[in-house]
């Protein structure tokens, strides 16, 4: 029987995923005046995001569960997608922002169906309240 936290979970994992792969479009397409400290700063994102869905997968193998990490499963990602070719800087600052802003919001949400699941409601906590802080990062750089 899968663990009642499952599914919110893997909805997350699902989005970190895909948001790993935004970031590395983002990471090697930026372009403009501002290119050196976007493309340092997107490589910082990268690595928390990585930590962040390793912790959740090993959370949903610890409840028994099995994480799905397939490319074909990321079709349920919510992530906004990026569009092919150069990226200017100055766009991919404000769009991170509201990436990580929205996915926030949008595992923020999930909190109330942990309750009865303390640990796993405080992976996302943590997760969270990186996202808010890495979220900032990019609006202060605005
Ligand atoms: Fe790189």
């Amino acid at each position: 029987m899968t663990a009642t936290a499952t599914p919110a979970l893997q909805a997350v994992l699902t989005d970190l995923l895909d948001l790993g792969l935004v970031i590395k479009q983002a990471h090697w397409n930026v372009t403009g005046p501002a290119f050196r400290s976007v493309h340092l700063h997107l490589d910082e994102v990268y690595d928390e995001v990585i930590n962040w869905q390793d912790e959740i997968a090993e959370r949903i193998s610890a409840l028994g569960d099995s994480p799905d990490g397939r490319a074909a499963s990321l079709s349920g990602s919510t992530i906004a997608q990026l569009p092919t070719g150069p990226l200017q800087a100055a766009a991919v600052v404000q769009g991170f922002a509201e990436r990580l802003a929205a996915l926030s919001a949008s595992i923020s949400v999930k909190f109330g169906v942990l309750e009865e699941d303390l640990p796993s409601q405080d992976v996302l906590i943590g997760i969270v309240a990186g996202l808010d802080k890495q979220a900032w990062f990019f609006r202060a750089e605005i």
